[in-house]
């Protein structure tokens, strides 16, 4: 009896707890994807490969993400918010412009390795998110498009 009473007041706290989390919201980002500092102001983007890129990558590496239901739920809201900021933090398309560089070379040169090792996008995102998995038609042309920016800005930079 006595068990069973503190089992419940273990379920009532945690309810609670559950319950007050839901006040804690992370930001939502909801800014341009596609602004004066936007990737397309520094290379050429063929349409099928921003196609791919916006569909795959955006909801991480931009300012602008998809939002689903879910994330309005705690703490799975906090787990996405921080795969987000991290994401921007590592790669911003729509601030690519602001980089240096010897910055946007090497950033084309990790899209390039992240998207081969298939590490990019994240498979915890392919499982919700079935229509990001990238083909390895989709793969090839991410590859070379980001050749051909890392060879653009490498030369640039060479040169002072
Ligand atoms: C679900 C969110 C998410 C998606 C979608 C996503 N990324 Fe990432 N990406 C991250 C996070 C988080 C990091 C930083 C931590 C890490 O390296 O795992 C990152 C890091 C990177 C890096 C930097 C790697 C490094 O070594 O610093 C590159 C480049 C990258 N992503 C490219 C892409 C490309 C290209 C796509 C689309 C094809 C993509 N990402 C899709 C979340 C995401």
């Amino acid at each position: 009896m006595k068990k069973i009473f503190k089992l419940k007041n273990i379920l009532i706290s945690l309810s609670v707890i559950f319950i007050i989390i839901q006040f804690i919201r992370p930001s939502k980002n909801l800014g341009e994807a596609f602004g004066p500092n936007d990737i397309t102001q520094s290379v050429a983007v063929p349409e099928d490969v921003k196609n791919i890129l916006v569909a795959s990558c955006y909801d991480c590496h931009s300012n602008h993400t998809n939002h689903m239901w879910y994330e309005n739920i705690q703490p799975i809201g906090w787990w996405i918010g921080d795969h987000i900021s991290e994401g921007k933090h590592h790669l911003n398309f729509s601030e690519f412009n602001t980089y240096k560089d010897k910055r946007k070379s090497h950033k084309f040169e990790e899209i390039g390795e992240t998207v081969t090792a298939k590490e990019m996008p994240m498979s915890s995102y392919t499982l919700i998110h079935g229509n990001a998995k990238l083909s390895d038609e989709q793969i090839k042309l991410v590859l070379s498009w980001a050749a051909t920016g890392q060879e653009k800005f490498k030369q640039e930079g060479d040169k002072d």
